[in-house]
């Protein structure tokens, strides 16, 4: 991360305020296999520099304040609300948006797959937030990390994906238009098959290559 306009404010300026570009840093953000360099506001959200900055526009955002997990995706693996996140702080993480959930050759996501199924959603808005953090439900139940339901603080091997431990795991994830048990179904299915197949979100290799970004 390279921070721009660093040194002291050479005109004195009124007090407590910022030398121009004091409060800007470069970061590259791999998203979605690609590196992407930008030039970010520190009190910018990944959120917002998903969606404004490189206009990757399927991660939603709902409230805005970490409540409905409509800005859900993952980072370096693991599922976070984007928008509780500063751009500037995710500096060097791996970012997969639900742009990047398909194959390189477009074949979609078990997931979405389950997820058209079980006709597991109705407006929409939800779903892109709903199928990242379904992607992270799947690794760590294969991980054997345990919800509040699990029953045991240190299962000793992965997790079976009950509805009750599909519920609690995604109660983060609120759907206006009630998709809720469409959702459960397409989770469920995906997790019962999971032993040996490959539900995680593609490698980077495997995501078409976007040109870098520099703005
Ligand atoms: S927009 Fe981030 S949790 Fe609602
Ligand atoms: S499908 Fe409309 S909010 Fe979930």
């Amino acid at each position: 991360m390279h921070q721009a306009g660093s040194g002291s404010d050479p005109g004195g300026g009124p007090p407590h305020s910022a030398p121009d570009g004091a409060h800007r840093s470069r970061v590259t953000l791999r998203v979605n296999g690609t590196d992407r360099d930008l030039d970010v506001d520190h009190r910018v959200t990944l959120l917002d520099a998903l969606r404004e900055t490189l206009e990757l526009t399927g991660t939603k955002k709902g409230c805005d304040h970490g409540q409905c997990g409509a800005c859900t995706v993952l980072v370096d693996g693991r599922r976070a609300n984007s928008c509780l996140l500063l751009a500037v702080a995710q500096d060097g993480a791996e970012v997969t948006t639900v742009e990047g959930l398909a194959d390189a050759d477009g074949t979609l996501h078990p997931l979405q797959r389950a997820f058209l199924a079980h006709d597991a959603f109705q407006c929409g808005y939800c779903t892109p937030g709903q199928l990242c953090s379904a992607v992270g439900v799947l690794g760590e139940a294969a991980d054997g990390q345990p919800s509040h339901v699990t029953g045991t603080a240190a299962p000793s091997g992965p997790v079976t994906l009950t509805t009750d431990e599909i519920r609690e795991r995604l109660s983060g994830n609120l759907c206006r238009c009630g998709a809720y048990n469409g959702i459960v179904e397409a989770v469920a299915e995906v997790g019962a098959g999971m032993n040996g197949a490959d539900v995680t979100a593609p490698s980077s290799s495997a995501i078409p290559p976007r040109p870098d970004v520099i703005v």
